[in-house]
């Protein structure tokens, strides 16, 4: 038997004894003397008697331990070519200082913070800092527009909303400041406190009654000094909102004891990275990876971590990647295929790896959408190194399926995200709810319960939790991807069973993009959804019925739904290109058949649905799409 079926079986015959085990490597003010509870919260809640404080365990105990002088996070901006640098101690005083301007507003634990900024150094610290005095952040992605911060603000109602006045895209500087103006105006929950990092690419108005300068309100805090409040391990830590079906996205909610236990656990046994070495998650703090892999777990584990600013490529080329890995000596690096596939499109055969010392790096993570056997071959090839797929989602927070490098590096089988991890019992099953058997498609579910840091339920929305993730298979969540387990256990993830899609890594929901184009006064009807693209993993495509007499106005029709849906979603939603049509394939009952439309735009054959109202329109779709050369 190999260490990591010990490891397994070991967390399957004992469960709870082998989380309490796993809860030793976290400081607490009290320690839990069990690990789960069954009758709390929807299926039960982790460390039912625990107390303790995130911020403490990621920040305070390193430097009470003499790490304090060791660098916590390095800042790094490939757009205005600087990288600065917070030690543990200096990021004890950096958090003491911004948890002093929140109390001093009177923010306090359990009041909910929105942190809507672009990646900077004081992100980082703002979600720490809320940490520290068991405020409950939600960050918002940058690349989202007002009208989506609004629909989080009316949902987490927080009481201060955190940020800057601009982000920097290559070639672009984003303005946030009239983004965030607009989206207060739009929601319902009113706002009067905001805290604003000028930033000196673009310095924004600041209205004397509502807004205030970030460096004036953290200089008057300079010997603030405020302790970490000790948190029940069942209360929140954050909400993170991911896309659902409808445009009205899902709170995640993190707990704060399982949180930390379980993304402990990740650092030695699947990163395999010791404290001190140097962790590099190429992500946002507005997305999960971000959350768990450039904040939380690195942090938490005594690792250095970057916050990098820029792209894989254009900041300045497709060797930022290498140039950054070397320079900080980073042992671990974990990003999305997409970044890597947009590298190799600029420099196929990896020359400017070459030019750069990876002696330090001893493993490639990728995860956030399936990794192509393609990639994870060029990837290989050009860094010599690893490559690790591994599934995962914003729910669970942490690896779901992956190959376990710290405790033994599993046979790699190319487009598998290798074994579930301890924590998961996954099974594959038919659409009545029972296992199928190995190598056949199904369902992919996880039995209940889940493990340490996935998310006990939705924001407010239990209801909504057991609707989305429970109620199909009774004992299970729905994780909602679809696939097949092998002989040897590995798992292969093929696509999602719902209108979720994955633009370059980044999650996006088709509905949401429906709802904003049916909003154009021209169209009747609509259809979104995503086709494969070799760069970006899926793009949206849209189909329009347009209205009796718009069809004159075709182009601009097209322009104004492409913009509203850029402004109403944000740039990530990427939607370009809508495509006229007479009618939309649909059931007897009604139903659009996006499942066999995304076949069609993708000339794959298909099988014409039994329950199709007439076949006849799915020609109508080729000819439409044929039209316009897709
Ligand atoms: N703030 C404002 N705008 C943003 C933004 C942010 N934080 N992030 C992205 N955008 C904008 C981009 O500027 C772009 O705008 P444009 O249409 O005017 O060019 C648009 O949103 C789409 O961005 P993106 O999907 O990132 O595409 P891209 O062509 O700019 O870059 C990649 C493509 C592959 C290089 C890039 O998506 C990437 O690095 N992906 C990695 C994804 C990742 O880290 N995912 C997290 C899970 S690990
Ligand atoms: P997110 O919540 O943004 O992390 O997106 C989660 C979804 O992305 C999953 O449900 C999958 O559909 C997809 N995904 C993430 N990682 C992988 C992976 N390694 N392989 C296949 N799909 C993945």
């Amino acid at each position: 038997m190999g260490a990591f079926d010990k490891v397994y079986d070991s967390w399957k015959a004992e469960p709870e004894k082998f989380w309490l085990d796993q809860a030793k490597a976290i400081d607490w003010d009290v320690a839990p003397t069990r690990a789960f509870d069954p009758d709390q919260g929807v299926y039960g809640r982790w460390f039912p008697d625990a107390m303790g404080n995130t911020c403490y365990n990621c920040v305070d105990r390193h430097v009470e331990n003499g790490r304090g002088d060791d660098v916590a996070i390095i800042h790094e901006s490939a757009i205005t070519e600087t990288r600065a640098t917070l030690t543990f101690a200096e990021l004890q005083r950096e958090t003491e200082k911004l948890a002093g301007v929140l109390l001093d507003r009177g923010v306090k634990a359990g009041d909910r913070v929105i942190i809507y900024m672009p990646m900077v150094m004081e992100a980082a610290v703002a979600m720490l800092a809320c940490a520290r005095i068991g405020a409950v952040h939600s960050v918002v992605f940058g690349g989202f527009a007002a009208a989506e911060l609004a629909t989080r603000i009316d949902d987490c109602r927080p009481d201060i909303i955190l940020s800057a006045s601009c982000g920097l895209e290559p070639g672009r500087v984003v303005a946030y400041k009239p983004l965030l103006d607009s989206a207060l105006e739009i929601a319902d929950h009113k706002i009067t406190k905001t805290l604003i990092l000028q930033r000196s690419q673009q310095i924004c108005d600041l209205a004397d009654d509502r807004d205030e300068d970030w460096a004036e309100a953290i200089a008057a805090q300079a010997d603030r000094q405020v302790p970490c409040t000790s948190m029940a391990a069942t209360d929140p830590l954050y909400i993170l909102y991911t896309s659902g079906t409808t445009g009205q996205p899902k709170g995640v909610i993190r707990d704060t004891g399982g949180h930390m236990v379980a993304l402990h656990w990740t650092m030695k046994n699947i990163y395999g990275v010791e404290p001190g070495e140097t962790y590099w998650a190429a992500s946002d703090v507005g997305w999960v990876v971000g959350h768990s892999y450039i904040v939380y777990a690195p942090l938490l584990a005594g690792n250095t971590t970057i916050v990098f600013e820029g792209k894989p490529v254009g900041t300045p080329d497709a060797a930022t990647f290498w140039r950054v890995m070397a320079r900080h000596e980073v042992a671990v690096f974990f990003t999305a295929p997409t970044a890597f596939r947009a590298v190799r499109a600029q420099d196929p055969d990896g020359a400017l790896v070459k030019d750069h010392n990876l002696s330090n790096l001893r493993t490639v993570f990728l995860a956030g959408e399936r990794a192509d056997p393609d990639t994870i071959h060029w990837i290989e090839h050009v860094t010599g190194k690893p490559v690790i797929d591994h599934w995962w989602q914003t729910e669970t927070g942490w690896t779901i399926a992956g190959n376990p490098t710290g405790i033994e590096m599993l046979d790699v089988k190319y487009g598998s995200p290798a074994r579930a991890m301890p924590g998961y019992d996954v099974q594959v099953l038919d659409d009545a709810g029972a296992p199928v058997a190995a190598g056949t498609l199904g369902n992919v579910a996880v039995k209940l319960p889940l493990p340490p840091g996935a998310l006990p339920t939705l924001w407010n929305a239990d209801a909504r939790f057991r609707s989305a993730y429970l109620e199909e298979f009774p004992g299970y969540y729905q994780t909602s991807d679809a696939g097949m387990v092998d002989e040897d256990g590995y798992l292969f993830i093929m696509a999602r069973t719902d209108d979720i899609i994955n633009v370059a890594g980044h999650r996006l929901s088709t509905g949401g993009m429906e709802e904003a184009v049916a909003e154009h006064p021209d169209v009747a009807e609509c259809a979104v959804i995503g086709v494969a693209d070799e760069m970006k993993g899926q793009v949206p495509l849209g189909f329009v019925i347009l209205n009796a007499g718009a069809d004159e106005r075709l182009d601009t029709i097209e322009a104004e739904v492409v913009a509203h849906v850029r402004n109403k979603i944000g740039p990530v939603a990427a939607l370009k290109t809508v495509v006229p049509v007479k009618r939309l394939p649909k059931t007897r009952s009604g139903k659009i058949l996006r499942a066999t439309m995304v076949k069609v735009a993708q000339k794959e054959d298909v099988a014409i649905p039994a329950t199709i109202d007439d076949p006849a329109i799915l020609d109508e779709i080729r000819e439409a799409l044929a039209v316009r050369k897709i």
